[in-house]
């Protein structure tokens, strides 16, 4: 595995993470914590949340922001739109960004990258707009970098990601319907050239079909890949 230096990499089930760096901050990539039917109980009763990165506004993944933005007042980095959707809704701190920004978010360095998807907020029941959905790079002290791609499918640009910020780690959805399965999944891993791969949103509902054996069948020639099938609940560290 990649030295984290100190960092630590905690899978929530479905597509959230939480990353604890050395400074004992703590960040969620995407918390859908309450109704995530994979993340376990003893992990909902959140102590400490010190900054909220969101891919996109789909409920799987911000059911939960504004309750929990207003429980720990983390920073919230979102692509503009949805953060001054967030800004109405009494959350404070927002970092709105755009696509290709990078800003320090306490010890993290976070790139706001590209993904090809949908995105839109349930306001009360109405669908709104929440500008496009995202992809991050994230730093981490001692340089080692994870690309949590949020939903997607492949893409050419997953190559400019690879060449511009050469992550070590990828946390890539594999479960079909929504996003790429397991087939696509295997050529974005040759785009981003990245020999850690740890597999997300995928058996959350029954759609969602990709499993990490298909994925290991669809990359079996590519030497050195490591996938990291993480429970949830499990730590990398
Ligand atoms: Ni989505
Ligand atoms: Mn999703």
């Amino acid at each position: 595995m990649v030295n984290l230096q100190g960092s630590k990499i905690t899978f929530f089930g479905h597509a959230a993470f939480r990353i604890i760096t050395p400074d004992e901050s703590v960040t969620f990539i995407d918390p859908w914590i309450k109704e995530n039917p994979q993340c376990p109980e003893n992990l909902k009763t959140i102590e400490r949340m010190d900054a909220i990165l969101v891919t996109h506004g789909h409920s799987d993944h911000f059911a939960d922001v504004v309750e929990l933005a207003r429980k720990h007042k983390p920073v919230v980095v979102s692509i503009n739109e949805t953060a001054h959707w967030l800004e109405n809704r009494g959350v404070k701190h927002n970092m709105g960004m755009g696509k290709g920004g990078t800003q320090k978010v306490g010890q993290l360095e976070v790139t706001m990258v590209h993904a090809v998807h949908s995105n839109s907020i349930d306001d009360d029941g109405k669908m709104v707009y929440g500008g496009e959905p995202a992809g991050y790079i994230v730093q981490l002290p001692g340089r080692a970098r994870i690309y949590h791609a949020g939903d997607t499918c492949v893409f050419g640009d997953m190559k400019l990601i690879a060449e511009i910020y050469t992550p070590d780690i990828a946390m890539l959805p594999i479960g079909g319907h929504y996003t790429m399965g397991p087939r696509e999944a295997a050529v974005a891993i040759r785009l981003l050239n990245v020999k850690h791969v740890i597999p997300m949103h995928y058996g959350t509902f029954p759609v969602l079909t990709g499993t990490p054996e298909a994925l290991r069948e669809e990359t079996k020639d590519m030497a050195g890949l490591e996938i990291h099938i993480m429970k949830p609940g499990e730590t990398l560290a």
